[in-house]
């Protein structure tokens, strides 16, 4: 038999567990905590207390789901960071102690790198396509928003990050604004789905490089709508799929530029897009018309695969086990990587 890994993520506020055998992946198991919901953001130390009642039962699931035993894990991988650290605590602890009950290898992955993976998630008997290197990547959740060229699997170089907030803040801070729960990316957008693009203009940032900003248009889009509210009370009512339509199509256009900068300026056209905002259909549409414009060949990851999963550092943790790149008992969790 070949190599098992488990695989465990808890950087945020899902927990989930994967199992991954010869680089296939045989199960992948998600909790999300719905508790955050009505508090506009993750609140950290609620996370890490739902980790703590998920994560038994969650691995319990992925290694039933995967046909596989305990006896027969051949070595744990984990989100080492970065990520919030009292929830990365919960499934480093929980794999240290896995690891060393069983007396198997252990792997620390980091989370950055994973999402880039997920690229290279394959499930057997499925017809599937694998880029191939230097990989470009668009890395945008609701934690990161960075282009990253992927010269192997385990080589990575970051060429552009945010110098504030990530993509999916912005979507989060201004759905927050217009009063919707926690994640807000996904409720704007269905409503933009109605709206008009362009109903209103909302500025860009002028930020150097590669590189992005996305606190300036939080800002903008709160003052425009505090503005129209004094003159009319009911202007979010009645404008909500435009308001969404528009700020939609603002943070699209100002990653797509900058993901077109990097593929122009380093000359790969081997194009992908990963993390919680990668499932957003307007990015996903805007990446595909680009892509037949600038014959990129490009990867859009499941929608399963987007938001925060264990398969991605199984994966990861898989290449790891291959270059022996183990982690010992001293291993700790890291905020920031
Ligand atoms: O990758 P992820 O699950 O967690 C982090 O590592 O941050 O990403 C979560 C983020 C949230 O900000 C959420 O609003 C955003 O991804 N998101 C979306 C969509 N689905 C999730 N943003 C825009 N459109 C979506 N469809
Ligand atoms: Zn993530």
């Amino acid at each position: 038999m070949g190599v098992t890994i488990l695989a465990i993520e808890s950087s945020c506020d899902d927990t989930s567990a994967a199992v991954v055998r010869d680089g296939y992946i045989l199960s992948n198991l998600i909790a999300n905590q719905d508790i955050h919901m009505s508090y506009g953001g993750v609140v950290p130390e609620l996370a890490s207390r739902a980790h703590q009642v998920n994560i038994v039962p969650v691995t319990d699931e992925a290694l039933k789901d995967a046909g596989v035993t305990i006896e027969e894990v051949d070595a744990v991988a984990f989100t080492r960071g970065p990520g919030l650290l009292g929830s990365l605590l919960v499934g480093t602890s929980f794999a240290k102690g896995f690891a060393l009950a069983r007396r198997i290898p252990l792997i620390e992955v980091n989370h950055l790198h994973a999402h880039v993976l997920t690229h290279f998630i394959i499930e057997k008997g499925k017809e599937q396509r694998i880029p191939s290197f230097p990989f470009l990547c668009l890395l945008v959740s609701g934690g990161h928003t960075r282009i990253i060229i992927l010269k192997s699997h385990l080589q990575m170089e970051v060429i552009g990050s945010t110098i504030d907030d990530a993509a999916g803040e912005a979507f989060d801070k201004c759905g927050k604004i217009m009063g919707f729960s926690y994640p807000a990316g996904p409720v704007i957008d269905k409503l933009a789905e109605t709206g008009n693009k362009n109903a209103y203009l909302f500025s860009k940032p002028k930020v150097q490089g590669l590189n992005f900003s996305f606190s300036g248009l939080k800002t903008n889009f709160l003052y425009f709508l505090q503005d129209r509210l004094r003159e009319d009370p009911d202007f979010l009512r009645k404008n909500r799929p435009d308001l969404c339509a528009s700020l939609q199509h603002t943070i699209i256009s100002i990653l797509v530029s900058k993901l077109v900068k990097a593929s122009l300026q380093t000359g790969i056209s081997e194009i992908g897009i990963a993390g919680g905002v990668s499932a957003n259909s307007g990015l996903r549409n805007a990446v595909i018309e680009e892509a037949k414009k600038r014959k990129w060949n490009l990867f859009i990851p499941p929608i399963i695969y987007t938001t925060d999963n264990a398969a991605m550092i199984g994966i990861t943790g898989y290449y790891k086990y291959l270059r022996g790149e183990f982690s010992d008992q001293e291993v700790a969790p890291v905020a920031r990587l």
